[in-house]
């Protein structure tokens, strides 16, 4: 970020109102499932209660192979969109960090989650939005062009790029795809213009894009939502 520019006060807290929401359920001895936990489990290993098991589940094995070893109790190479039988009704908790818009179709991999979770289970992840600028950028500079931008301009690795299809990812499809669920709450974010770090002026500019999304409450063009749901 930029050293000494003004983030608005939503910019802080995203992470810890995540937390907040996974440990409300995260108790002693819960089982727990991490979707797209890839090198990095969203829980660390010394913030996990006693007695718990926690499994990561990614469709990449390397991904899951970069990880620190016994960081997971089991490891699942698998793609969420397909069902697993042998997962169903395992988890007291699923959670997920910024994997779903990798993921198409979501409506398959949400009913596999919901099959994965005991009853009464929940499910908290939070996802970038599909109409976001950020999201309209990278689906306007695909495949080696997207990733040499994001390399460039963001310092980000590569290799830590995945395509993202932002498959049903705005306020409104969130809303229809978890209408199964017995409760769901989907929090949008407007937090996007770190991504504009490297120009004070593009920063600027684009903040005042996003603070007139925000002030209407337009959830369907937010950069990010966290999804809150009970089985
Ligand atoms: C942006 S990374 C996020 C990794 C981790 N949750 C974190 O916060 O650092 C996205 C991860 O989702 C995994 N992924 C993408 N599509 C998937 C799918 N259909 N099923 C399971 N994992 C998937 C990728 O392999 C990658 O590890």
């Amino acid at each position: 970020m930029i050293s000494s520019f003004r983030y608005p006060p939503r910019y802080q807290g995203w992470r810890e109102l995540f937390m907040e929401r996974v440990f409300d359920t995260f108790h002693e001895g819960a089982s727990v499932l991490d979707v797209g936990s890839g090198r990095k489990p969203t829980v660390p290993p010394d913030k996990r209660p006693f007695r718990c098991r926690y499994v990561g589940l990614d469709l990449s094995a390397a991904e899951l192979a970069r990880a620190p070893d016994g960081w997971y109790d089991e490891l699942i190479v698998w793609d969420v969109v397909k069902r697993a039988p042998e997962l169903i009704e395992r988890f007291d908790l699923v959670v997920s960090w910024q994997v779903l818009e990798h993921v198409k179709p979501l409506e398959a991999a949400l009913e596999n989650i919901r099959s994965y979770l005991r009853p009464g289970g929940r499910f908290v992840a939070t996802l970038s939005g599909r109409f976001s600028v950020i999201s309209l950028l990278n689906r306007l500079t695909p495949g080696t062009w997207g990733i040499e931008i994001m390399e460039r301009l963001l310092r980000r690795n590569p290799e830590s790029v995945f395509p993202a299809y932002y498959d049903m990812c705005w306020h409104d499809a969130l809303k229809r795809v978890l209408e199964p669920w017995s409760r769901a709450e989907i929090v949008p974010s407007y937090i996007g213009a770190t991504y504009f770090s490297f120009s004070r002026v593009l920063s600027r500019a684009y903040l005042e894009y996003e603070n007139w999304v925000c002030e209407r409450r337009l959830s369907n063009l937010a950069t990010n939502y966290l999804i809150d749901a009970v089985r």
